[in-house]
């Protein structure tokens, strides 16, 4: 056995988010077709602090599985608020290859399901990106949509104004045109594509202030009782559209919390999103459509990146010897 362990540097040199973004959109055709296995994450709720969550699947071939924390108190102590590992194994053996850094993994695979999102999701003639909680999925998030669209401008707020700040400088060194608003209702206001990659655990956002067209993507959790957005943003909404409806259903605030006060019921999600990118569901069907996306998380998306990873490790060790 030959198990190699692969350090964020590494990761983060050998990821590219186009070619990620392929791989998961085939992933979530066989998602679809019963193809993945991905039995439910395990959540150890640590009282006080946050949660860990243990998560497998089996996809392409390979199997796997992730563990990530998630502190939100943790930004009081200047720590990061998650951190993950992700152990990569063969599918057909057993046979475990590799340890592979699950912090920028995460933010990557993340980021690629965000842009297929907006692929599908948005309008063509999207401009401006709108940013809500400015931390590190921020920024994979927003390089992945300017894979995914034409969008080349950026609005942010973050509660905490050097993050906002520091984020747009960043922004900027990429090419784009960044600003940070005062308020989130100014940049839910001006969006033609909207991220919410907050801690919150309280919506940050109000239905009222999406405009017509406008694509929402909510990436945060915070706990299965946490939510980013509030009911009138889900009866505001045209299209609800989840990474997996079982996921939602069980650990989405954002969809359970409104389901189990009755604002909204199972049939008001129309789709997953591989169902859309499988084309047995239409995306975006007009311009004005409001088009809500949920993105829970999923394992197999952590396997598929760290797959991803360890192909390209592997071929760079038998062109050039040991790493
Ligand atoms: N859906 C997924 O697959 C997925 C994957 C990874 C992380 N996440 C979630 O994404 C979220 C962001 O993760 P991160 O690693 O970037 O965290 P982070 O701590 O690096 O950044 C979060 C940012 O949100 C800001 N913020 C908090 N409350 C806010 C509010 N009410 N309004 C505006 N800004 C606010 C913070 O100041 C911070 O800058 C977390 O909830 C995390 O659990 C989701």
């Amino acid at each position: 056995m030959e198990l190699i362990v692969i350090p964020t540097v590494k990761v983060e040199g050998l990821l590219d988010m186009e070619g990620l973004m392929r791989e998961m959109e085939r992933a979530f055709r066989e998602f679809l077709e019963g193809h993945v296995m991905m039995p439910k994450r395990m959540i150890l709720d640590v009282p006080g602090k946050g949660n860990a969550l243990y998560m497998p699947a089996l996809v392409q071939g390979y199997m796997g599985f992730k563990v990530i924390t998630i502190y939100p108190s943790n930004a009081d102590k200047g720590l990061q608020t998650s951190y993950a590992l992700m152990i990569l194994q063969d599918g057909e053996t057993g046979m475990p290859l590799a340890v592979i850094d699950g912090d920028v993994l995460t933010a990557y695979r993340t980021g690629a399901v965000t842009g297929i999102a907006a692929k599908h999701l948005a309008r063509e003639d999207a401009r401006i990106i709108g940013i809500i909680g400015a931390g590190r999925q921020a920024r994979t998030q927003l390089l992945a949509l300017t894979k995914a669209t034409g969008a080349r401008d950026v609005i942010v707020y973050d509660v905490d104004r050097e993050a906002a700040m520091s984020y747009t400088s960043w922004a900027a060194g990429m090419g784009l045109t960044a600003s940070v608003l005062e308020t989130p209702e100014d940049v839910a206001k001006r969006s033609d594509i909207l991220v919410l990659a907050t801690t919150s655990k309280d919506p940050v956002i109000r239905g009222d202030w999406l405009r017509n067209g406008e694509l929402l993507i909510s990436i945060g959790w915070a706990g299965a009782s946490s939510r980013e957005v509030d009911d009138s943003t889900l009866l505001t909404s045209d299209k609800i559209v989840v990474d997996s409806i079982e996921a939602a259903l069980e650990e989405s605030g954002d969809i359970r919390i409104p389901l189990e006060k009755g604002v909204i019921d199972r049939r008001s999600i129309y789709a997953e999103l591989g169902e859309i990118v499988a084309g047995r569901k239409r995306g975006r069907e007009g311009l004005d459509e409001k088009i809500f996306f949920k993105s829970v998380g999923l394992a197999f998306e952590d396997v598929v990146a760290a797959k991803y990873v360890y192909e390209k490790v592997s071929a760079t060790k038998s062109s050039r010897g040991p790493l």
